[in-house]
């Protein structure tokens, strides 16, 4: 067996898999179940000052590769404090991220200072692609982003991690905002906008109109961004975007990400991250690396 634990700043992964922010991230129980499945951290749903209902249905569809979304951050607001101080007490945890939205520096370091004593780190949702006047409404402008990030971080004395947008020009000016403001590792990918329509009825099928796409089909534009944050940044990253089996995780590592996250895979086996982080261990054990060797290997020339 090789050593895959990972260090993000100060915290320590067992293994290099979490779960992604907005599938089964909503309750303690759920959590704790994904903890248990071999995920070396957890990232909940998205949560802000307010309860939200989220967009009216369908919030969902299936696509060619993956699904496109448009939940519009339905979340329990602070009411999430009662799931997390039951997640906490938990033996057996493993790290919990919790992921926050808001629509100003005022309300992000609002939530931070309710959240992080339950928290090993928060992950700032600047790049959710379909509620308004939160995600890439605010996550778009690099300087938006890091005045968000230094609130938050002037304010709590906990790792800030920053979720970033791939539906800008150049994701790596929002990286370095984030760096610029005191982020402890960034986050790429949240969602890709795009839509679908269904011809019989000629409508949109999502009541949003429009959603965000993840799965496999988002894969290659992930890795892509992960590639040219790792060169444009100091701070860690953080690979999300269509992962589903081991070989998927080692491209977003080889293209620099220290740790993934999955999520859609998720929806249909919980049992991925143990099958991820089986499958790194073996290819690293097989080619006599760490995992330190591999991590940004893909820049290397020879
Ligand atoms: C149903 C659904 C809900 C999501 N909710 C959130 C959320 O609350 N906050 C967030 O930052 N990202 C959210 N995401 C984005 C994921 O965390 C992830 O960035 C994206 O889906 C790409 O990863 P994947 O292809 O492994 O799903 C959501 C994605 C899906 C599919």
């Amino acid at each position: 067996m090789i050593d895959l634990n990972v260090g993000i700043g100060k915290i320590t992964l067992v293994n290099p898999t979490m779960l992604a922010a907005g599938i089964m991230g909503s309750a303690a129980s759920s959590l704790r179940r994904v903890m248990s499945c071999g995920a070396g951290a957890v990232v909940t749903k998205s949560i802000g000052l307010l309860p939200r209902e989220g967009h009216p249905g369908p919030v969902l569809a299936e696509v060619t590769g993956g699904y496109l979304n448009a939940l519009g951050l339905p979340n329990m607001g602070l009411a999430f404090l009662d799931e997390l101080e039951i997640l906490s007490a938990e033996d057996e945890r493993k790290p919990i991220i919790v992921s926050l939205f808001g629509d100003c520096p005022e309300d992000f370091v609002e939530l931070a200072e309710k959240f992080c004593q339950y928290a090993d780190a928060l992950e700032l949702n600047l790049s959710c692609p379909h509620a308004q006047g939160y995600g890439i409404e605010v996550g778009s402008e690099p300087a938006a982003v890091e005045a968000i990030t230094n609130s938050v971080s002037r304010h709590v004395d906990l790792p800030i991690w920053v979720k970033l947008t791939p539906n800008v020009t150049d994701i790596t000016a929002l990286g370095q905002a984030a760096e610029k403001g005191g982020a402890d590792a960034v986050v790429a990918i949240n969602t890709v906008k795009g839509m679908v329509i269904d011809v019989e009825s000629a409508r949109p099928v999502l009541g949003n109109v429009f959603g965000g796409l993840s799965g496999s089909a988002i894969k290659p534009i992930a890795v892509k961004c992960v590639y040219d944050l790792y060169s444009a940044l100091t701070i860690p990253v953080i690979g999300v975007g269509g992962i589903s089996n081991y070989e998927d995780a080692l491209e977003f590592i080889m293209a620099g990400a220290r740790a993934v996250q999955i999520g859609s895979a998720v929806a249909r086996d919980l049992s991925v991250f143990e099958h991820v982080a089986v499958g790194i261990d073996r290819y690293l054990a097989t080619k006599g690396l760490t995992l330190e060797d591999v991590v940004g290997v893909a820049h290397k020339s020879y």
